[in-house]
């Protein structure tokens, strides 16, 4: 590595993680007009620089890290989720690939509580019913949902983010907490809830009133909840996606929400987002945010800051403390 090593930043960061990052590397070369960078010029920029810090939508698959004459040995990529790197062709390459855990598990599990109580109690109806001057007064049987509180929360996956929902929906609402999760889950968290495990899904699914999404993307997880699982939730129930779009099929979702299968479904992250399926556009019962789990500016900010901090120990040749490849 050069004693200058460059760093490429692949979009903007909030400014002031930009100006530590310009501080602690003289060799800074950012995406001013945060325009997303194709294939071919993630494939310069891996060509052109020491380090790469990308983000959750760039492409670094076997084919972008495939490309010849790479130069990075260092990928921090900004975002928990790494389902977008190919970790394998990052290590063919030599490439030490960290990410930013931690620093914005309240945020989303905010985000999934958020979505939990947005489409049980039909926010987006009325908001929209507002907006549209529809509104013609109070009466008792008007925009009636689900009551929350006291509710059944199947967590698909019991990591971090799950377990931060977990707490916010048992001590904040009274819930029930189930979770089924393929890997040993911390105890401490499992009895902080009185949580209940399930040795699978299936067994899981029916006994939700709400079921929220904590698995990583990716090929493993790729439509696991697919049409028969989706049949499998309680009539009445909601879907909840913050992990990642992949994780539903799509098509089988919204005809689950046309036909009422289940009452609605709470989505922050989309397959092929930003490109949804326009079925979504048409659906009451469906709210629908742009992946926004993370987005707060204090969350951004130390994201940022984990990045940097991964990057200082990549420069000084230490321990990675987030290294995932
Ligand atoms: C992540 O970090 O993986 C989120 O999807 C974006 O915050």
């Amino acid at each position: 590595m050069s004693k200058t090593p460059t760093v490429i930043v692949t979009r903007r960061w909030p400014s002031v993680v930009e100006d530590e990052l310009r501080e602690m590397c003289a060799d800074v070369r950012l995406n001013e007009e945060d325009r997303p960078m194709s294939r071919e010029q993630l494939q310069d920029a891996l060509r052109g620089a020491d380090c790469v810090l990308p983000t959750v939508t760039d492409p670094m698959d076997a084919e972008t890290l495939g490309a010849s004459g790479i130069r990075c040995k260092f990928l921090g990529n900004f975002g928990v989720g790494f389902n977008h790197i190919d970790l394998d062709a990052a290590k063919k390459a030599g490439i030490s690939v960290t990410n930013t855990p931690e620093v914005l598990t309240d945020c989303t599990a905010d985000i999934a509580m958020i979505l939990m109580l947005t489409t049980a109690r039909r926010i987006g109806e009325g908001e929209r019913h507002v907006r549209s001057n529809s509104w013609k007064g109070w009466r008792p049987t008007h925009l009636l949902g689900t009551r929350v509180t006291g509710k059944t929360l199947g967590l698909v996956g019991f990591g971090r983010i799950a377990c931060a929902v977990a707490r916010r929906a048992h001590f904040g609402f009274g819930m029930k907490i189930l979770f089924h999760d393929p890997f040993e889950p911390p105890q401490k968290a499992v009895r902080e809830v009185g949580a209940t495990s399930y040795p699978t899904l299936e067994q899981m699914i029916p006994d939700a009133d709400f079921l929220s999404l904590h698995c990583p993307g990716g090929e493993k997880t790729r439509h696991l909840m697919n049409r028969e699982r989706i049949a499998l939730m309680k009539p009445g129930s909601f879907l909840i996606n913050t992990a990642r779009g992949d994780v539903i099929d799509n098509r089988a979702l919204i005809e689950a929400l046309k036909k009422g299968v289940i009452a609605g479904a709470g989505l922050d992250v989309f397959e092929g987002e930003p490109n949804l399926d326009p079925g979504f556009l048409e659906l009451e019962n469906a709210v629908l945010l742009p992946h926004l789990g993370s987005a707060s500016r204090e969350t951004r900010i130390a994201m940022g800051r984990r990045v940097l901090k991964n990057l200082r120990a990549w420069l000084d040749g230490a321990e990675l403390p987030d290294r995932v490849a």
